[in-house]
C-alpha cells in the first residue's frame, strides 16, 4: 500500500484536498422546498445529524450555488434519502431543481415536495444557519420523518455506487 504525502491544503492543491474529501463515503439526497415557482430539489451529500434530542440534521449549501436563493433560508425543507436504483434522480437535481413528476413526487406536511421510493425522508423547520467559508451551514429541526430499509445510494471519489453483496 502506498504512504500518502502530505500536503496543505492551500490554493494549488485544491483539487488533491477535493479528492482527499471524497476518499469519505456518504449516502446521497436530494434536498426539497416548495418555493414561489413551485417545488425545486438540489442533490447534497453533505447531510449529517447534529443532534437526537431535539432532533437537528445539516447540510452545506454552497454559496456560489445558483440555487443558493431557493434554499439558504427557506423556512420548510426535506431531506430524501436516495436508494440505490436513484442514481437518475441524483444526476437530475444535481443538474437543476425540476425533476418532480406526479410518480415520483407528493406533497408532505407543509406542501414540502417528497420524493417516492427512498429510503427515508426527514421534514425540517429551519432551525439556524451559521456561514462558514464558501458554504452555508443549514440546520434543521426534524418535524416528521419516514424511512424503510434498502440499498442505500453511495457516493465516493466522485463515484456513484451500491454496497457489494
Ligand atoms: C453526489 C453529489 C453531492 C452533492 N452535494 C452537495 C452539497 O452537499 N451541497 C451543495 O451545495 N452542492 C452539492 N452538490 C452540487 C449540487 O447538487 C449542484 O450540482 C451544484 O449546486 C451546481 O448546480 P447549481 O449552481 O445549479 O446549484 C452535490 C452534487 C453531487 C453530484
Amino acid at each position: 500500500m502506498m504512504t500518502p504525502v502530505p500536503f496543505r491544503p492551500d490554493s494549488k492543491h485544491l483539487r488533491l484536498y477535493r479528492n482527499a474529501l471524497g476518499q469519505f463515503a456518504t449516502g446521497v439526497t436530494v434536498v426539497t422546498t416548495l418555493t414561489a415557482e413551485g417545488p425545486t430539489g438540489m442533490t447534497a451529500n453533505s447531510f449529517t445529524s447534529v443532534s437526537l434530542d431535539p432532533p437537528l440534521v445539516l447540510w452545506c449549501l454552497a454559496r456560489g450555488s445558483l440555487r443558493y436563493d431557493l434554499f439558504s433560508n427557506a423556512e420548510r425543507y426535506a431531506l430524501n434519502v436516495l436508494h440505490s436504483g436513484q442514481y437518475d434522480l441524483a444526476m437530475g437535481f444535481a443538474k437543476d431543481g425540476g425533476h418532480f413528476t406526479q410518480a415520483n413526487s407528493f406533497a408532505g406536511e407543509h406542501r414540502v415536495p417528497l420524493l417516492r421510493h427512498t429510503l427515508a425522508a426527514f421534514e425540517c423547520a429551519l432551525e439556524q444557519v451559521v456561514d462558514a467559508g464558501d458554504h452555508r451551514i443549514i440546520i434543521g429541526r426534524v418535524e416528521q420523518l419516514r424511512y424503510r430499509d434498502g440499498d442505500p445510494l453511495i457516493f465516493q471519489g466522485g463515484h456513484f455506487g451500491t454496497f457489494a453483496g
